[in-house]
């Protein structure tokens, strides 16, 4: 590919992409959104091309998919010759060594020294709801306890763990019962004049508050908490939060779940989220960059949790797919490497270095540049005021962006972060000129919102 990774030669979105999109919007339901009007051709490493022949840097990556990139050789090459030999046989009907392979890889790489299995699904949803139903079935008790600003899936029991109501749930109940929502520590919006270590010692005091103000902890099967969480806008969980969880978790016999479904696969600069933290889960859902973009999502956990459910209570006809088992070994193969995890770190600090320049630069619209790794977001506001939200600004940075080039994608409780899910491969080169194009949509818009 040329110098530039970048070429837009029509208006954006192209003749091409509006005709699909037009035709999208007759045949598929609204319900089912799109962020950008971009119809995609095809996708290389971190850029893809659309229908016109316009090229974009992909900083979505598929929303966490593609740690890998796109297309990545080994993982194309290992399906194509695994759809040659067995596209699908059903783990229930029939076993075959790929999916006993990647339970074996996906036991050996979770953090925790105890026996572990695991459990093949479909995607991310299936997992967490996969992991709950064990926890339920191991502890005999039924609440989840889950937290403001989480998103665990769209099945009515995830979607009912999923916090954010207008975006995901307005129409969708009734929602699944015994779930309880306990707060999050949403470090930017904390009361004013509090320092985060005051405000870090408050939540823990208050999770303790929760199992008695809630619910309490004997009725809890399950606590369920993201270490970083996506859609709730890339906020990591402090590790000294974590750890109390852990030892509440201990202290009353309650399943600790960790969603790494958007945070695992490395997309930390760690092959799972909660090893920032020290503190080992009971159980880990993953899925995203799992299979490098085939549908495949996993439970982690230990043996005995994991084997509580009776056989047949588990299982689904698509699960652990030998396709997508094939392409999750590979991608598996590059992620869980200190040299993949180390390029991942230094992508971090690369845009974590741009973005916390853009924040001083315009100190009243970036309000926040946050995240793990490269797992990283900016929180757009008004007035640099952390309870002034702002969607519309976020919108109109995201679309500066994509005509500029360079896919971006929202996130947030309030729709106002621009969050970072590049390849974790991406080149230097690659890297700069999307970092490059973000920093001049952030200043179009600054310039914009001047004149308003
Ligand atoms: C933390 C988390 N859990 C669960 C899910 C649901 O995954 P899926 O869309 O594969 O069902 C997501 C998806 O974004 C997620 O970010």
């Amino acid at each position: 590919m040329s110098e530039s990774a970048i070429r837009i030669v029509t208006e954006i979105p192209g003749p091409g992409s509006q005709a699909i999109v037009a035709r999208r919007e007759a045949a598929t339901p609204q319900g089912a959104a799109k962020l950008t009007g971009l119809a995609i051709e095809r996708g290389e490493g971190s850029r893809v091309e659309d229908v016109d022949g316009n090229r974009f840097i992909d900083m979505a990556g598929g929303i966490g998919v593609l740690a890998v990139g796109h297309c990545p050789e080994g993982v194309s090459r290992a399906m194509i010759e695994q759809a040659d030999k067995l596209i699908h046989m059903c783990a229930i009907v029939g076993s075959y060594e790929l999916y006993v392979q990647v339970a074996e890889r996906l036991n050996a790489i979770t953090p925790g020294d105890f026996e572990k299995k695991t459990l093949l699904v479909n995607t991310g949803a299936e997992a967490v709801e996969a992991a709950v139903g064990l926890a339920r079935v191991h502890s005999g008790r039924q609440g989840v306890v889950v937290f403001e600003g989480a998103y665990h899936g769209r099945s009515n029991l995830t979607m009912s763990m999923t916090s954010k109501f207008s975006l995901f749930k307005k129409g969708f109940g009734p929602f699944a019962p015994e779930v309880y929502r306990f707060p999050f520590p949403y470090n930017y919006r904390r009361p004013a004049g509090m320092s985060e270590e005051q405000f870090v010692e408050e939540q823990i005091q208050r999770l303790s508050e929760c199992f008695v103000s809630v619910v309490d902890p004997s009725h809890v099967a399950a606590v369920v908490v993201e270490p970083v969480q996506g859609e709730g806008g890339f906020l990591p969980a402090p590790a000294s939060w974590l750890v109390r969880l852990r030892e509440i978790c201990d202290e009353h016999g309650i399943v600790l779940i960790a969603d790494e479904v958007q945070s695992g696969m490395g997309r930390t600069g760690e092959l799972f989220a909660m090893e920032h933290s020290g503190v080992i889960p009971d159980m880990v859902t993953t899925a995203k960059s799992l299979a490098a973009g085939m549908p495949l999502g996993a439970v982690v956990g230990r043996a005995e949790i994991m084997d509580s459910a009776h056989p047949g209570g588990l299982g689904g006809t698509y699960s652990g797919n030998p396709l997508a088992c094939a392409a999750a070994l590979e991608a598996m193969d590059t992620i869980a490497t200190p040299e993949f995890l180390a390029r991942a770190r230094e992508v971090g600090v690369q845009m974590r270095e741009r973005m916390e320049k853009l924040a001083e630069r315009f100190p009243k619209m970036v309000g926040d540049v946050r995240g793990l790794g490269p797992m990283l977001a900016m929180e757009i506001v008004q007035d640099g005021d952390p309870l002034k939200p702002c969607m519309e600004t976020t919108a109109a940075i995201t679309a500066e962006t994509l005509i500029r080039g360079v896919i971006t994608i929202r996130a947030g409780l309030y729709s106002n972060c621009v969050r970072f899910l590049p390849p974790l491969n991406i080149s230097d080169a690659d890297l700069r000129e999307a970092m490059d194009v973000v920093e001049e949509a952030v200043a179009a818009v600054a310039a914009r919102r001047a004149e308003a």
